[in-house]
């Protein structure tokens, strides 16, 4: 039986959020997106233990979050609804914890209205990262962007070519964050295994969403001068681990970390 597309979603072409739902096991993914993401998966089979690493880094930085008394949170590049989001772990710890999401793609929204906006803490929004103006109007219609928030951008950079600028546009969000905030960044590089995450991004190629790798020294200078908390910016998975992985971190060409706005 064919596959029934959500009313205005064009399932011919893959996207990265529901190739990365793929990975993750998910269900919300067409024929085109396993396809492509088969491709990438041929190129560097690690591709699925990177998402899944880079889910687990999101979701302990959330929770070091919260710990830390945040309150506010800012998910850009939401991706599909999986277990463990955001919003969940941040009012699993502080109940009344705001979550505004954003993401590019239209199908978040669809299935993101139905799973996650649970309440009046959570929203969920259709913008692009690179228009700061309505994302930060939007964000300010839930969030107090004069109180500290946490600014989350896990694994939605690298779909940034540099012909957009991302460092300009990130140190524009940057430049915003009120003193005593927080960036979350997360990112692929080519910097280890060249060999299969260049063929993996050349897989991409043909998505919605062509991928750019970055050294790490690039991904570093996302953070600006803001102050990284330790253990710095590490591989996804060797960022406060809290639970044995069988993960090779060796394997993981995905960075992350955390800084803090003094
Ligand atoms: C790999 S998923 C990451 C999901 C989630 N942040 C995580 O780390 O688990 C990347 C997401 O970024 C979104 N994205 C890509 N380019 C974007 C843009 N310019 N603006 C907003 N979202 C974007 C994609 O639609 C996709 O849902």
């Amino acid at each position: 039986m064919p596959e029934q597309a959500p009313p205005g979603i064009d399932i011919t072409v893959a996207t990265a959020a529901r190739m990365y739902d793929y990975y993750l096991g998910g269900k919300d993914n067409f024929a085109a997106d396993r396809e492509a993401a088969d491709h990438v998966l041929a190129a560097a089979p690690e591709v699925r233990p990177i998402a899944r690493e880079n889910r687990r880094f999101l979701q302990r930085g959330v929770r070091y979050l919260a710990e830390q008394g945040v309150t506010q949170f800012l998910d850009i590049g939401t991706g599909l609804p999986t277990q463990g989001n955001v919003h969940e772990i941040a009012q699993a710890h502080e109940p009344s914890a705001r979550v505004v999401y954003v993401d590019n793609d239209p199908i978040v929204l669809v299935h993101a209205r139905a799973l996650m906006a649970t309440g009046s803490a959570t929203r969920v929004v259709t913008a692009d990262l690179r228009d700061p103006d309505a994302v930060m109007r939007a964000a300010g219609e839930l969030l107090d962007l004069s109180r500290p928030y946490a600014l989350l951008l896990a694994a939605v950079l690298h779909f940034i070519p540099d012909s957009d600028h991302p460092h300009d546009v990130v140190a524009g969000y940057r430049d915003a964050l009120p003193p005593g905030s927080h960036l979350l960044v997360s990112h692929v590089t080519g910097d280890t295994r060249p060999q299969s995450s260049a063929g993996a991004a050349a897989a991409y190629t043909k998505t919605r969403n062509p991928a750019t790798l970055r050294t790490v020294e690039d991904i570093a200078s996302f953070f600006g001068d803001l102050e990284l908390v330790d253990p710095g910016l590490v591989r996804v998975p060797l960022w406060r681990p809290d639970a044995p992985t069988s993960a090779d971190a060796e394997e993981i060409w995905m960075y992350g970390g955390i800084a803090r706005k003094p």
